[in-house]
C-alpha cells in the first residue's frame, strides 16, 4: 500500500464501513477516520474498534456537541429553522460541522483527500462537496458509493464479503441521529402509505403519563433554562428529547423534496426541535412587531431552503444571519407548554419586551383606545379595495349590455 492518506468521515455504519475497504483496495491510499459527535449517542468506543477492525491507519474521535449546539442549532432556533415547514433540519446542520472537521484533520495528517459515504441519490453529498470546496477548492473528494453506484443490498453483499460487520437495525432502516433529531429512512418505510411501526422509534414513546407543564425560558431567542432551571444549549437539547418524547410528542412523518429532484417519505423524531420551535415562535410573536414578523418569515424560510440545499457556506447565510440576530434582541422572556399525550401546547407567555397591552386588547373596561378613530381609518385603509370593486362591477354591467 502506498503510504497516501485520506480521511474518511466516519459513523461505523454500513456507508463508511464499506468505503475504508474501497479506498484501500481500490484507490491504494491509507485510510484516517474521524468521527465527529454532534450528540449522536453512538459508543465511541466501539467505533474506533470497528475501524481498526477494517485496518484503518489511525481513528480519531472529535467531540463537536458544543459546537453544533453552539453555532449551529442555536442559529436554526433563531431562524425557526425547518425545511418545507416541517424537517428541523438536524442531518443537514451537522454536514457543514463534519466537513471542517474532517478538513482539519486532512491539515493535520497532510492527506492528499477526504472522502464521505454519501450515495448519489441525496442531499448531504451536496452538502459535503461544497463545504468541503468552500473551505479548499484544491481537495480531492472521494465518495466512494457515489463512484461505485453502489445500493444498499449490494452494499450489503460487499459488506459480507469483505468480512465488515454489520447489525440487524442496518438491514431493515437508514438512520442518521445527532442531538438535533433522528432521520429513519428506507426498508418498508418507502412505502408512502405504510403506517411506521412503533419501533423504530428511540425517543418518542407515548407511555401515557400524566400531563406535564414546562416553563422554557429564553434569552435573545435562545432557550436558557427550563422550570427556573439554566442550562447550557448542549445540556438543554438532550433534556428536553428525553422528557418531550415521554409525552409522545416530535414525530415528524411527511413527502419531503430532495435536492437532487427527488420525493421521498421522511420519518424524524425530534422532541426537543419541536417543543422550542412552537415556544420560540409563540415568544416571537408577543415581542416582534407585525412588520418584523412578516418579513422574518421570509428571511426564515430562505434561510432554511439554503441551510437544506448544502449553501452553508454561502455569504447570503451569513448576512441572513445579521439580520435576524438582529431580530432576536427583543426575543427574551418565557414560554409555558402543556406536554399531553402525544400533543404539545403553548399555554401561556410573558417578556419583559412584550408588545401586547392588556387595557388596549380588553373589550371588558375602559381604555385609552378612542373607537371614533377606527371609522376614519378603515375608510383610507379599504379606499382602493371599494373602488377597485366599482370598476369591476361597471366592467360586468357595460360587457352585459354589449351582449
Ligand atoms: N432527508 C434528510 C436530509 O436530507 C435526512 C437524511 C438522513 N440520512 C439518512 N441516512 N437517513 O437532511
Amino acid at each position: 500500500m502506498s503510504n497516501k492518506k485520506v480521511v474518511l468521515a466516519f459513523s461505523g455504519g454500513l456507508d463508511t464501513s464499506v468505503c475504508v475497504k474501497y479506498l484501500q483496495n481500490y484507490h491504494k491510499l491509507e485510510v484516517i477516520t474521524a468521527t465527529v459527535d454532534c450528540g449522536q449517542g453512538d459508543d465511541l468506543a466501539e467505533i474506533s474498534k470497528k475501524s481498526k477492525i477494517l485496518g484503518a491507519l489511525k481513528h480519531v474521535n472529535i467531540d463537536a456537541k458544543k459546537e453544533f449546539a453552539e453555532g449551529f442549532v442555536n442559529k436554526s432556533i433563531m431562524a425557526n429553522g425547518l425545511y418545507e415547514g416541517k424537517y428541523p433540519l438536524a442531518t443537514a446542520l451537522t454536514r457543514p460541522l463534519i466537513a471542517t472537521k474532517i478538513m482539519e484533520v486532512a491539515t493535520q495528517e497532510d492527506a492528499i483527500a477526504v472522502a464521505h459515504g454519501c450515495t448519489g441519490k441525496g442531499n448531504d453529498q451536496v452538502r459535503f462537496d461544497i463545504a468541503i470546496l468552500s473551505l479548499d477548492p484544491s481537495i480531492k473528494i472521494i465518495a466512494p458509493i457515489r463512484e461505485m453506484n453502489l445500493t444498499r443490498d449490494l452494499e450489503i453483499k460487499y459488506a459480507k464479503k469483505n468480512k465488515i460487520p454489520i447489525d440487524e437495525e442496518v438491514k431493515k432502516y437508514s438512520t442518521d441521529t445527532n442531538m438535533w433529531g433522528r432521520a429513519i429512512e428506507g426498508g418498508i418505510l418507502e412505502d408512502p402509505w405504510i403506517e411506521p411501526p412503533e419501533s423504530i422509534f428511540k425517543l418518542v414513546k407515548n407511555l401515557n403519563i400524566p400531563d406535564e407543564y414546562l416553563e422554557l425560558e429564553f434569552e435573545n431567542g435562545i432557550p436558557i433554562g427550563i422550570d427556573n432551571q439554566k442550562m447550557s444549549l448542549t445540556d438543554l437539547i438532550p433534556y428536553l428529547n428525553i422528557k418531550a418524547g415521554r409525552h409522545g410528542i416530535g414525530v415528524i412523518d411527511f413527502i419531503e423534496d430532495r435536492v437532487v429532484g427527488i420525493k421521498t417519505r421522511e420519518i424524524y423524531e425530534a422532541p426537543a426541535a419541536q417543543t422550542i420551535f412552537v415556544a420560540h415562535k409563540d415568544l416571537e410573536q408577543l415581542v416582534l412587531t407585525k412588520h418584523e414578523l412578516r418579513f422574518k418569515q421570509i428571511v426564515d424560510d430562505q434561510w432554511s431552503w439554503m441551510v437544506y440545499s448544502g449553501l452553508w457556506f454561502d455569504p447570503l447565510r451569513e448576512d441572513l444571519d445579521r439580520f435576524i440576530d438582529a431580530t432576536q434582541k427583543r426575543v427574551t422572556g418565557k414560554v409555558k407548554v402543556k406536554l399531553q399525550n402525544g400533543s404539545l401546547k403553548v399555554v401561556g407567555r410573558k417578556s419583559i419586551n412584550s408588545l401586547y397591552s392588556q387595557t388596549l386588547a380588553t373589550y371588558l373596561s375602559d381604555s385609552d383606545f378612542n373607537q371614533n378613530l377606527a371609522k376614519g381609518f378603515i375608510e383610507l385603509w379599504g379606499m382602493e379595495t371599494v373602488v377597485a370593486n366599482r370598476l369591476s362591477r361597471n366592467i360586468s354591467r357595460n360587457k352585459k349590455r354589449e351582449k
